[in-house]
């Protein structure tokens, strides 16, 4: 039986402001389970609160009420247990460091020497396929480069919670494909718990053992939560995949049907 690495419950977080939707929560009475070397996909629409969560998770945003734990302990601050990859990349990256320097920024903050974080940075941007592009800056990045640099950063600091949030939604279809298999490899490795965002039904039966749904604005919390039983590698043409995706197709409201 596996440990619990984050344990949520009765989650509820209301952002302040004058907005349409001052007051009212983003997210109400959330719980959720994620064991120890899980890979937990949230699947949901866009605005219904995914990132939200994940930013709680990872310590960046206070919650309202409620308990959010990561390894028994209440999570108050980022640290260095969850590694994160931002939505937005641009805002993850320092703009005056280039790509390596980026990369090896969390090994140098841990005190990791030179030589060795250089190795462990090529490595990485190996892995992600930017390894001709260490010595670029971010600006002179495409959106899915500096995707792929966030994941290589992720790696490199080897955190035991990888939190993701629509890491592969800038890719090329071909890329995404790539990325998609390799962190699969990676998971299966390393035993890391992954939480993965995505918006995708696709993506989500691809990558995830579980699958939590969440409901769209202005509805909040967990519809759903599922296993995917069929094993790795995944493939969009099989029946129990196919079957399985009109499944959780039911779950979203297309206003009209499709
Ligand atoms: N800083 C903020 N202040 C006020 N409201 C916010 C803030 N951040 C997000 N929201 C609102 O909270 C809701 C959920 O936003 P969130 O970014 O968590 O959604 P999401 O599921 O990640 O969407 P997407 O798939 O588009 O990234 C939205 O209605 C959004 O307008
Ligand atoms: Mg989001």
């Amino acid at each position: 039986m596996r440990d619990l690495a984050i344990h949520i419950e009765h989650l509820s977080k209301s952002y302040e402001g004058s907005g349409r939707e001052a007051g009212r929560p983003v997210l109400d009475n959330i719980n959720l389970e994620i064991m120890q070397g899980e890979f937990h996909v949230l699947l949901g629409s866009s605005g219904c609160g995914k990132s939200t969560l994940l930013n709680i998770i990872a310590g960046f945003l206070p919650k309202t009420s409620g308990t959010v734990n990561v390894n028994g302990r209440e999570v108050v601050r980022p640290g260095r247990d969850r590694g994160v990859v931002f939505q937005n990349a641009d805002a993850a990256m320092f703009p005056w460091l280039t790509v390596t320097e980026n990369v090896e920024f969390g090994l140098r903050m841990q005190g990791v020497e030179k030589e060795k974080r250089r190795a462990i940075a090529q490595e990485y941007l190996q892995l992600v396929g930017l390894s001709s592009h260490g010595s670029k800056y971010p600006h002179e990045l495409s959106g899915g480069m500096k995707q792929r640099v966030q994941l290589a950063r992720l790696l490199a600091n080897d955190s035991a919670i990888l939190i993701m949030d629509e890491p592969f939604g800038a890719l090329d279809a071909q890329t995404r494909k790539i990325m998609q298999r390799e962190l699969i490899r990676i998971w299966e490795k390393t035993a890391k718990t992954i939480v993965f965002v995505t918006h995708d039904i696709q993506e989500a039966l691809l990558l995830g053992e579980k699958i939590s749904i969440l409901a769209a604005f202005p509805q909040t919390g967990i519809v759903k939560t599922c296993r995917v039983e069929f094993p790795y590698p995944r493939r969009e043409t099989d029946q129990a995949f196919i079957q399985q995706y009109l499944e959780l197709l039911g779950y979203f409201d297309f206003g009209g049907g499709i």
